[in-house]
Formats: C-alpha cells, sequence, structure tokens
C-alpha cells in the first residue's frame, strides 16, 4: 500500500514534468524605455532572456511588423543577412559572446527617421518561444530658426520663420511684443528632405505696428541626456513702410524635461523684457 501511494506521487510529479518544461521557464525582456537617439546615431535595442540562459542555440529574430521580414534573424547560430528588411542589410549585429548571457540586444547603426517605431525581440529555443518590445524614437534637433519679411504687392506683409533639419515635426509658436500667444494667426508648412529630416516654415500676417514678434521653434519629444539650448538673434528692420521700428526675436529651444521647459520660458521672458527697450 505505501508503495502505491509513493508510485502514484512520482507518477504525478513525472506527469507535471513535461507540464514544466514546455512552460520553458524563460522570458523574453525588452526595454519599458525607448530608446531616443539622432538621426545617424548608432544605438543598442536592449533585450535579454530572463533568466540568463545562453541564446547560442536559438533562434533570435529582431522584427517591426512583419514576421517574415526580420530586421535581423540568427538562425542555426548564424546570421542570416539574404533573409532579412532590405533597408537594414548592413546595418545590424547581435553580439555573439552577448548571446552566450543571454543578451540578444540589437546593434543598430546609422538610424534614420525611417527607423522610429516599435521592435519585437523574438526568441525560440525549439520547443518554446518569447517576445518581447523595444521602441526606438528618431530625433533631430533642426537650425536656429530665421525670421524675415515678405510683402508681395497688394498683399499683406507676413513674416516668415524658418529652420531645417527637425525630425519629427517641431512645435511652432509665436507670441508678439506683450507675450501673447498669436500661434493661431498663423500657418506652418513642412517639407521634408532626401534624409527624411523636416524643414519648417510658419508664415504670419502683419496687421498693425505691433513691433516684437517671436518665433519659437521646438522639439516636442523630450530627451533626458539632451542639453536645453537657446539661440536668440535679432534683426532690425528701420524704414519699413508702415512700421516705424519692427524687431524680430527669434528662438530655438529644445527641452529636455517638462521641468526645464518652465525654466527657460521664464528665462525667455526675461531676455524679452531685456531685449524690447533696445528696439525703442
Ligand atoms: C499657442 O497656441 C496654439 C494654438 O493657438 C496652441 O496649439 C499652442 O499650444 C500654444 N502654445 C503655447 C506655448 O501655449
Amino acid at each position: 500500500m505505501k508503495m502505491g501511494f509513493l508510485g502514484r506521487t512520482c507518477l504525478i510529479v513525472l506527469s507535471l514534468l513535461p507540464a514544466v518544461s514546455t512552460q520553458g521557464g524563460w522570458r523574453v525582456v525588452g526595454s519599458d524605455q525607448p530608446v531616443i537617439a539622432e538621426p545617424g546615431d548608432d544605438v543598442i535595442l536592449p533585450c535579454h532572456i530572463s533568466p540568463r540562459l545562453s541564446a547560442v542555440d536559438m533562434e533570435v529574430r529582431w522584427y517591426r511588423d512583419r514576421f517574415d521580414t526580420p530586421v535581423h534573424l540568427y538562425l542555426n547560430k548564424k546570421d542570416q543577412p539574404r533573409r532579412q528588411d532590405i533597408p537594414y542589410r548592413g546595418r545590424t549585429a547581435l553580439s555573439p559572446s552577448a548571446l552566450q548571457t543571454g543578451d540578444i540586444s540589437l546593434h543598430l547603426r546609422n538610424l534614420q527617421p525611417a527607423d522610429w517605431g516599435i521592435y519585437k525581440c523574438y526568441a525560440d529555443d525549439g520547443s518554446w518561444n518569447e517576445e518581447g518590445q523595444t521602441e526606438v524614437i528618431v530625433t533631430a534637433l533642426g537650425t536656429q530658426p530665421s525670421i524675415s519679411m515678405e510683402s508681395t504687392q497688394g498683399e499683406q506683409s507676413r513674416l516668415v520663420c524658418r529652420s531645417e533639419g527637425w525630425y519629427p515635426e517641431p512645435e511652432v509658436t509665436w507670441r508678439d511684443r506683450d507675450g501673447n500667444n498669436v500661434t493661431s494667426l498663423s500657418s506652418t508648412t513642412l517639407l521634408s528632405d532626401s534624409q527624411g529630416l523636416l524643414s519648417v516654415s510658419s508664415y504670419i500676417k502683419i496687421k498693425q505696428q505691433s513691433n516684437v514678434f517671436s518665433c519659437l521653434v521646438r522639439s516636442k519629444i523630450p530627451k533626458p541626456d539632451w542639453e536645453s539650448k537657446l539661440h536668440i538673434s535679432s534683426d532690425f528692420f528701420p524704414g519699413v513702410s508702415g512700421w516705424m521700428v519692427a524687431f524680430f526675436l527669434t528662438l530655438a529651444l529644445s527641452i529636455a524635461v517638462i521641468p526645464l521647459l518652465v525654466i527657460q520660458w521664464r528665462r525667455m521672458d526675461a531676455m524679452e523684457r531685456k531685449l524690447e527697450p533696445m528696439g525703442k
């Protein structure tokens, strides 16, 4: 009787073992923080197997929307460059030594605006598969904006604020001399260059002699390790018809984090106040 009980216990344990082993016992962990970088950068998309099993004998596949057109494929202990999506050829690598410790992070070279998106890291040991994901954000800070005046005959004069080399589309804010947000009176157009970077031109019609305008072009993407930058340039336009003085303030400001934004706004306000008397 005792043996019978032990036997049954053994049977139950044995029958559970396959269930445990098909569970695989491992997971794939991507990154909950996006990778934020500029075009041209080389980046690493973090992903690992947990617990830290060797992935050398596994299939490791990085893909975006289509599983069958991977960004990178490692199979039968080799990279399979012929099977990877054409835009990624020659730009991706896994680290062979890292694979031994379950690190399946993807090295991606020469980042392009089109690389923006969610990347899945998939691992398959033949009996079990799992995937994780990592997001890539591509962002480029454009040039310092410039303001110029355009007046065509019979039409109202307008100011144009231009800045190049942005990704993604930046936020443009116009303010008048009192600091009022007059962006709703403007219209903004975008042009994409061959590298996928954006040039922004924002137009605002000038009505009366409200002499100060500022144009602020700012990244919408907060980037933790970016320093904030503040550029100021001013132009002086005397004697323009209907204008005693036209004084333009141009600002390009990129923000790192929201609290910095507040500081920068305060600084900008202070500078505007300082600069205003110069235009009088
Ligand atoms: C300025 O106004 C525009 C629309 O009128 C709005 O979209 C934008 O967020 C405002 N900017 C700021 C900094 O308040």
